[in-house]
């Protein structure tokens, strides 16, 4: 069986949303501090939905290709499902990757994660904290 699935491939090759939203409304930068990748997700939210959302990611071809199909399943939709988006969400969209790559998900459910809590710092909006866990030091991220 092929390491990468054919999604991996074609997000990994064709990144959809690649850039930079200059006026963004949030912007979340993470990285894995072992395999030094770095991920930034730049969000523009109209009311309560994402109606831009562009990537730059310094990284492996996981981490490109999970950063694309992040970007592609949060676009559109209103804030509070974009929250939920889950690492798991993001290798299920891709049909999977190798056990070892899993933390090049994290950092794209890390990313939009950190793009929304900076939303909500910048516009002054109230949320619940637990949301956001400072998890950079957790096993799952490793
Ligand atoms: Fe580090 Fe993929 S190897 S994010």
């Amino acid at each position: 069986m092929a390491l990468y699935s054919e999604t991996v491939m074609d997000h990994f090759r064709n990144p959809r949303n690649v850039g930079v939203i200059e006026d963004a409304d949030g912007v979340g930068e993470v990285g894995n501090a072992k395999c030094g990748d770095i991920m930034t997700m730049y969000l523009k939210i109209d009311g309560d939905t994402i109606a831009d959302v562009k990537f730059e990611t310094f990284g492996c071809g996981s981490a490109i290709a999970s950063s694309s199909m992040a970007t592609e399943l949060i676009k559109g939709k209103p804030v509070s499902e974009a929250l939920q988006l889950t690492n798991k969400a993001v290798a299920e969209a891709l049909d999977g990757l190798p056990a070892h790559k899993l933390h090049c998900s994290v950092l794209a459910e890390e990313a939009i994660k950190a793009a929304l809590k900076d939303y909500y710092d910048k516009h002054g909006i109230e949320y619940d904290h637990s949301l956001f866990p400072d998890c950079a030091h957790c096993e799952g991220c490793e």
